[in-house]
């Protein structure tokens, strides 16, 4: 991993902890609810999805020594608050069952299941509501926005692929279903948010726009097939989540069907394949280029 790219993912980790503890309430009539709420947001998560939403706005040349615009905050912001509504939901007793995220309790061990669905509902409407807020675009590009936002996380994206996910629970499920189900409940967000942060620049062209979109699935497949692995080669205290949590649950994971070295090595392949997308820009796409090296090249 270059040293530029532990820069860049470290200033836009800052400012996006910032802008998270600034755009959410705290109290209103019910303190609990917005205390779950910041619980679950703040702290420990790496942030790879808002970094990614202004590697995006890199590529359409908008982001200058580190300024990012009021949009690209702001949808970076949107893209956090609904994948940590995605993860709460994710550890209910219903879905996972886990008790630690982010090496602290899960949202509903400190706060109980219903405080814990709700503040994953309020959540995935305070990410909306992100987009509403965006003062330098026109309206027909937030509209866009919030129509890309939808698409990766509902029911043809995230919130499909994590049925998938319960339906494979226990059951011997064969490679294409195995990627749909990636591609769906990690891949379409992670490809939204790329493509987002370009959307939110106001320059973003249709070919561009479309190779973002390719690299984002991609490097997001490789996101998820890591994540598999570390499943297995990682410890508890490293990753700040139970490891070894999808063998305790029989879940239909890339190394419970191929194994730790084919998962490796395809890991790698993708690698590759979201490098290649990018082979038609220059500088400008070298944030995404470091982003998918650190995704991927970490040591297990
Ligand atoms: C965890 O996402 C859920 C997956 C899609 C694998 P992250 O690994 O990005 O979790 P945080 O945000 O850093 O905690
Ligand atoms: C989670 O996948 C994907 C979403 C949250 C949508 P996992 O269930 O593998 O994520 P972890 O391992 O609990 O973080
Ligand atoms: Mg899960
Ligand atoms: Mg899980
Ligand atoms: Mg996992």
């Amino acid at each position: 991993m270059s040293s530029g790219i532990d820069t860049f993912l470290e200033h836009y980790r800052n400012r996006t902890n910032l802008l998270l503890e600034n755009c959410l309430p705290v109290g209103g009539p019910n303190p609990q609810l917005m205390e779950a709420i910041r619980y679950a947001t703040l702290g420990s998560g790496k942030r790879i999805r808002p970094c990614l939403v202004y590697a995006g706005a890199s590529v359409a040349k908008c982001l200058v020594d580190g300024n990012a615009s009021n949009a690209s905050d702001k949808v970076a912001c949107a893209v956090e608050l609904l994948h940590t509504y995605s993860l709460i939901h994710d550890d209910l007793p219903s879905m996972d069952d886990d008790e630690l995220r982010r090496g602290k309790p899960t949202c509903h061990k400190a706060f109980g299941e219903a405080t814990a669905i709700l503040a994953g509902d309020g959540l995935q409407a305070l990410a909306f509501e992100q987009l509403t807020l965006i003062e330098d675009l026109p309206p027909n590009l937030v509209v866009l926005l919030s129509k890309h936002l939808a698409q990766a996380s509902g029911v043809a994206g995230m919130v499909l692929g994590q049925a998938m996910d319960l339906d494979a629970t226990n059951k011997l499920v064969d490679i294409t279903y195995l990627e749909t189900m990636h591609r769906r409940k990690t891949a379409d967000l992670i490809a939204a948010s790329v493509v987002m942060g370009a959307l939110s620049t106001g320059h973003a062209s249709e070919d561009n726009l479309q190779a973002l979109h390719s690299y984002g699935v991609t490097i997001g497949l490789a996101f998820q097939v890591r994540d598999d692995i570390l499943d297995v080669l990682s410890d508890t205290e490293t990753l700040g989540k139970q490891a070894g949590a999808d063998i305790k649950l029989n879940k239909s994971t890339y190394t419970s069907l191929l194994g730790v070295e084919r998962s490796k090595a395809i890991l790698n392949d993708l690698l590759q394949q979201s490098l290649q997308v990018l082979d038609g820009f220059g500088d400008e796409a070298k944030q995404l280029r470091g982003i998918a090296h650190y995704i991927v090249d970490q040591d297990f």
